[in-house]
Order: C-alpha cells, then structure tokens, then sequence
C-alpha cells in the first residue's frame, strides 16, 4: 500500500505504520499477490461511497450475498468497541490468545481503525458456502480468524482473512463520481485453477460493490433533488457513518481555521 498526503506538511504516519504492521503480520502481506483486482465508477460523491462503508443498517435488505458469512450487529462493525458484543468479544479473546492482534484499536484523530470480527457461524471467508476460497496463510494459527477490518480516511477500508485479503481505495473523480478499485490478495505460491478459483474468490465482492454502487448512486439522485432535506443517522445502526462525519467536520475545522471562527 502506497499512502500519498498532498498537503504542505504531512502529519506523522508511523503510529499507523506500526499499528497496521503489528495487526496484519500474520497475513504476511509481503508474501501475497494480486489475484484479481477491479475498478468500477459510482456515480455519487465520495463522501456517500464512505459513508455507505461505514454502516450496515442497508446490509440485510441489499446484499444477499455477503451477509451468508459477514456480520451486520451493529456493535462489531459501528464506531463502538466490539467488545459489546459477545460474539466479538469472544472473538478476540481466542484470536488474541492465539497471537493475533484482534482488539479495536482506533487513532486519536480517528482517522483509523482496526479491529478483528467474526464471521457469521462458521464461515471462514467471504464466499457462497462460507468455505475457504484459497489456502489459508501460513501465518495465520486457525481458518475460521474472521476478519481483520482495516480503515484509513480519507479513502480507504480493507479485510484481512485467513485466506486472502481485500484492499479498497476511493478516489473521487468529481463532485459526482467515485472509482473504487478493489484488489483480492492470495498466497503467493497460490496457483489459480488449482489452489483456488477466481470465480468463486471474487464473486461475493463483485455482487457486493455492484449492490453499494446502486445504493450510493440512488443516495446521490435523492440528493440532487430541490426537495431534498438530510434526515437523522440512527444512532444503533449508523454510528460508524456519524463518527466518519464527525472526523471529516473536524478536520474541514483544522484545515479551515476562518470557517472555524465563522461557525462559532
Ligand atoms: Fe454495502
């Protein structure tokens, strides 16, 4: 992953460095490959593709798919702690007693996240069946790991498995359009045909961008309408979603000192 800052004076990037290193060294991230990667254009603004990553209230009604291994409770995938849930609480005792680092960690300003979270029974990656889609990495103890959930503001999530690994990057290409290239990571001595089929390693993702690309772009269309007035965020389901506005109010407020003494 290459991190590129434009401003005058980037702000120091080894807390996040070492915080990422340390939780996605058992996926041994030196050792994998590009198995397929895709790049599809939304027609929305990028702050909608960002906000529809960070809840999952529209889970259930949209993505079939996904939902056969990932878990919508909002406590393992909101702003909160995981550990609310006992399910993600359980999770990250075993993996951490294992010696993966599991345990919501979230920087100061926000800006970045992980954590490790279950997966819905005993699924052990995102496929049709639940099923491993490649071998799992050698550095990972057990299969069934989760997902090491990895975001970066302003334009970037991703999910660590014990089988491959899922990097996302957001670019906007204007007020109105939003690439999002997805790459899926295996094993490097992973032969396709063979150690895993690209068919069934990628189909659950493809379906999954397709679904959000329609939900962010119906997003857009209701907001260029005169008639159009933002509603509340549900505090339960979109908690993620508020603590990204809030991030990206705050740093506006930095950025922007005169707005600052304009709002006050
Ligand atoms: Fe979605």
């Amino acid at each position: 992953m290459v991190f590129v800052c434009l401003a005058a004076t980037a702000p120091d990037f080894a807390p996040v460095k070492a915080a990422a290193d340390c939780y996605t060294a058992p996926h041994r991230p030196l050792d994998l490959k590009v198995a397929h990667q895709s790049r599809i254009i939304e027609r929305g603004n990028w702050k909608l593709v960002l906000e529809n990553n960070r809840e999952c209230y529209h889970c259930a009604g949209t993505h079939p798919a996904l939902c056969r291994t990932f878990n919508d409770d909002p406590d393992l995938v909101g702003s909160d702690d995981s550990l609310s849930s006992p399910a993600g609480a359980a999770h990250v005792k075993r993996c951490e007693e294992a010696g993966l680092p599991s345990r919501y960690l979230i920087a100061p300003q926000e800006n970045w996240r992980l954590v490790r979270i279950p997966f819905v029974g005993e699924a052990v990656s995102y496929t049709m069946d639940g099923k491993a889609a490649a071998p799992t990495l050698p550095g990972m103890p057990f299969a069934n790991a989760g997902s090491l959930l990895f975001f970066h503001y302003p334009n970037t999530w991703n999910h660590y498995l014990s089988d491959h690994v899922l990097t996302f990057r957001v670019l906007p290409v204007s007020p109105t359009e939003t690439e999002v290239v997805t790459t899926w990571l295996v094993h490097k001595d992973a032969v396709e045909g063979r150690d895993y089929d690209l068919t069934r390693l990628t189909e659950v993702w493809l379906a999954t961008n397709d679904e959000d690309r329609r939900v962010v772009e119906e997003n857009q269309a209701g907001i260029n309408s005169p008639a159009y007035e933002p509603g509340p965020y549900s505090a339960r389901q979109e908690s993620g979603v508020i603590q990204f506005v809030d991030w990206y109010l705050a740093s506006l407020a930095r950025a922007l000192p005169s707005i600052r003494v304009a709002a006050e």
